[in-house]
């Protein structure tokens, strides 16, 4: 019997690369690059399976291409907003994705942007490395003490209850959080967690507020002008969820007058740019998409995509339908 042919749009860590081609005729793209609307309707075309991530835009103009032979979406990541869910549904391709195993490394580089932030790390960091740093004295660089302070988290999924986790047991944290689902009871007893009945009321109680709600449509610029302005004078935004819930034109006004301290972004709006008034700000830690980024976490991406392939190539169910 053939073995499937499967498509990675982006390179893999290689014992993952490996591993997928003992069991597959697998094809890369060898060098990496960005792949083009016109490479991905390509891969539709010519593979059994495609397994994009999150560079990949696969709208509704990409699965409309004539004749795929494509029969599953096994996304390397666990957010799919690149993808659209409804055409793949039309065009009758399922999508999967890897959720929990990205959770913890996540909520780990959520704490170091939140440390990063209010401790000033970034700006500390610039000035040694542009040798100006002039010494010790009792008012260099003073940042804000985490311990102790409100941290709000909105998204309380698998990775806000992780964040949550770390900083309440870990810094002592006070946590509020704003869900659209009930939490299991023994999690908020667990966390102490305050609910929320909305994100306006989470806001002006918080001292730092942290993102872990999907992206798309549904959440676009869920942070506004209107809600930055009713955070806490001095606080502080931490964005490790989805370049557009944040409007970044209001965030960069909301830095620079007020009434935010700063803020700590792993993704943005239209990666990978980032708004050239953000590089300018002193008070916001900018990192380049890195929340599932160890290599623990990333061979255990491609294991999970492979354990979704394996179910669908021998007809079972899928361990994660999207
Ligand atoms: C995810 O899995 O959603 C990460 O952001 C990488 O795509």
């Amino acid at each position: 019997m053939t073995r499937p042919s499967i498509f990675l749009t982006r390179r893999w860590p290689a014992s993952v690369e490996t591993e997928l081609r003992q069991r597959y005729h697998v094809t890369l793209n060898e060098d990496d690059h960005p792949l083009s609307a016109r490479e991905l309707k390509a891969a539709l075309q010519a593979y059994d399976a495609v397994c994009p991530t999150v560079s990949d835009r696969i709208d509704a103009e990409v699965l409309g291409v004539e004749s795929p032979r494509c029969r599953i979406l096994a996304n390397y990541g666990v957010g799919v907003n690149h993808i659209d869910l409804d055409a793949a549904k039309r065009r009758g391709i399922p999508v999967t994705n890897t959720p929990d195993v990205l959770t913890g490394c996540t909520a780990d580089l959520t704490l170091t942007l939140l440390l990063m932030t209010a401790r000033r790390a970034g700006e500390g960091e610039r000035e040694v490395r542009g040798g100006v740093w002039t010494g010790w004295r009792p008012t260099h660089l003073l940042g804000s003490r985490v311990s102790g302070k409100t941290l709000g988290i909105i998204g309380m999924g698998r990775i806000g209850q992780a964040v949550a986790r770390r900083a309440y047991h870990g810094f002592g944290m006070r946590i509020f959080y704003y869900h659209t689902h009930p939490l299991p009871a023994e999690t908020v007893v667990e966390l102490a967690a305050t609910p929320c009945a909305s994100i306006d009321e989470l806001l002006p109680r918080c001292d730092f507020v942290s993102l872990h709600c999907p992206g798309g449509e549904k959440n676009f610029h869920l942070i506004d002008t209107e809600r930055l302005q009713r955070m806490r004078p001095g606080a502080f935004l931490i964005n490790t969820a989805r370049g557009e819930v944040v409007d970044t034109e209001a965030l960069i006004v909301a830095v620079k007058q007020g009434p935010l301290g700063g803020a700590g972004l792993d993704v943005y709006e239209n990666e990978p740019q980032v708004h050239p008034e953000l590089l300018k700000l002193d008070q916001v830690v900018l990192l380049p998409h890195l929340g599932s980024a160890t290599v623990e976490t990333r061979e255990a991406m491609g294991r999970r995509v492979m354990a979704n392939l394996d179910a669908f190539f021998a007809d079972q169910s899928l361990p994660d339908p999207v």
